[in-house]
C-alpha cells in the first residue's frame, strides 16, 4: 500500500529506531509497503519511519529517477538493522533533498566511501562496499532512523 509520507516537525522523525528482532510476515509487508511508497513519490531511499514504522529498515532503488535525472540506476537494496563504517575521509558535496522536506535541496558533505552491513528482508546477512551517491543515499537513510534529518547537515558557510 502506498503511505503517506511524514512531514517533518513528527516526533518519529527525530528519534532513535529500534531494531528489527522478527523476520517475519509483517517486516515483508512493512517492507513492500516502503517499495510502493518510495517509487510513487519518485524517493531513491526511504527509511521506513518516514511512513511511521518504528523498525530499523531501509530500502534504496535508483531507476531514471525525475528527483536525480544525473544518477545511474542502482538497484533495489533493502537493509535492515544497517550498520556502516567510514573508509578513509576523502568527502564529496552534493544537493540532497528528502520526501520529508518537501521543496527543499541543500548542499551535504558526507564521506564517499562507507562499508556497510545489514540483513535483508528474509534475515540473510549482507555487506559491502559503496562509494559515491549509493554511500551518500545510506548514509542519509541511516540518519532517519538515528532522528537526524539532512537539513541538521547542510553546509554552514560559517564553518
Ligand atoms: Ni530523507
Amino acid at each position: 500500500m502506498i503511505k503517506t509520507i511524514l512531514k517533518n516537525g513528527v516526533p518519529l522523525l527525530e528519534q532513535s529506531i529500534q531494531s528489527v528482532a522478527l523476520f517475519d510476515q509483517q517486516l515483508l509487508d512493512h517492507v513492500n509497503d516502503m517499495i510502493e511508497t518510495m517509487r510513487y513519490y519518485h524517493g531513491v531511499g526511504l527509511a521506513a519511519n518516514q511512513i511511521g514504522i518504528n523498525q530499523r529498515i531501509v530500502i534504496i532503488e535508483v531507476n531514471q529517477n525525475p528527483r536525480y535525472p544525473e544518477q545511474s540506476k542502482i538497484s533495489l537494496m533493502v537493509l535492515v538493522n544497517p550498520q556502516i563504517e567510514m573508509i578513509g575521509n576523502f568527502k564529496e558535496s552534493y544537493m540532497e533533498g528528502c520526501l520529508s522536506i518537501p521543496d527543499y535541496r541543500g548542499e551535504v558533505l558526507r564521506n564517499k566511501s562507507i562499508r556497510y552491513q545489514a540483513f535483508d528482508q528474509f534475515g540473510n546477512q549482507i555487506s559491502g562496499i559503496a562509494d559515491g551517491f549509493l554511500a551518500r543515499i545510506i548514509q542519509h537513510e541511516l540518519d532517519h532512523l538515528n532522528g537526524i534529518l539532512f537539513t541538521q547537515r547542510v553546509n554552514d558557510m560559517e564553518d
